[in-house]
């Protein structure tokens, strides 16, 4: 696992929080790691196609003016990016404490032809969505202020000529002629 952050000091505090679960936990967390870097502009620097299984966006920055969403880390743009460097079935999990913002990722997601919500069932069985709101320091800022969360969780599906395929065989979104992915 990947963290990717702007911020020095914050790549820096959180190099120092890997290295001291992996004192406490003494072969364990080997595989975490955090770059710095700014993840809008270079993730396909970072991966190749269909390398990753899954992507998390928690509590990213709201850019609440109309004039800023273009900064806002999920957007129809950046969602072809994703769409490419993570596998087919793999998971977008998003989460935010702003409504809006919420609506946005939603809305973006479930525009996007490559990507698909879970069903109820599916949320419900994911161990993951239940970690969301508390893994961070912001969700466990907001769950301490009692603040509201608002959740997009949606599967990069899988597309082959003439048909779109759910990994899970459950249901294919639509009919289609070309080839992605
Ligand atoms: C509101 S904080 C949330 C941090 C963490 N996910 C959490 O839930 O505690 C948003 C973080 O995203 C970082 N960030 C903003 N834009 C970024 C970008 N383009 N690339 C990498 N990190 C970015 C900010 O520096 C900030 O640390």
């Amino acid at each position: 696992m990947i963290g990717m952050e702007l911020r020095d000091k914050v790549t820096e505090y959180v190099k120092e929080r890997i290295l001291a679960l992996r004192v406490s936990n003494p072969g364990q967390y080997q595989n975490v790691s955090v770059v710095r870097t700014n993840s809008m502009k270079y993730i396909p620097n970072y991966f190749e196609k269909a390398q990753l299984s899954k992507m998390f966006f928690l509590f990213p920055d709201p850019h609440f003016k109309e004039k800023n969403h273009r900064r806002r880390v999920i957007s129809p743009f950046l969602l072809d990016e994703y769409a490419y460097v993570i596998k087919p079935g793999g998971i977008i999990y998003t989460i935010t404490d702003v409504e809006e913002l919420g609506e946005w990722m939603k809305s973006c997601l479930e525009n996007h032809p490559m990507f698909e919500s879970l069903t109820e069932e599916e949320l419900e069985a994911d161990p993951v969505v239940k970690l969301l709101s508390c893994a961070t320091e912001e969700g466990q800022k907001v769950s301490r202020n009692g603040g509201q969360t608002f959740k997009a969780v949606f599967r990069r599906i899988c597309r082959t000529v003439g048909t779109v395929c759910n990994l899970n065989g459950k249901r294919a979104k639509q009919n289609n002629s070309f080839l992605i992915h």
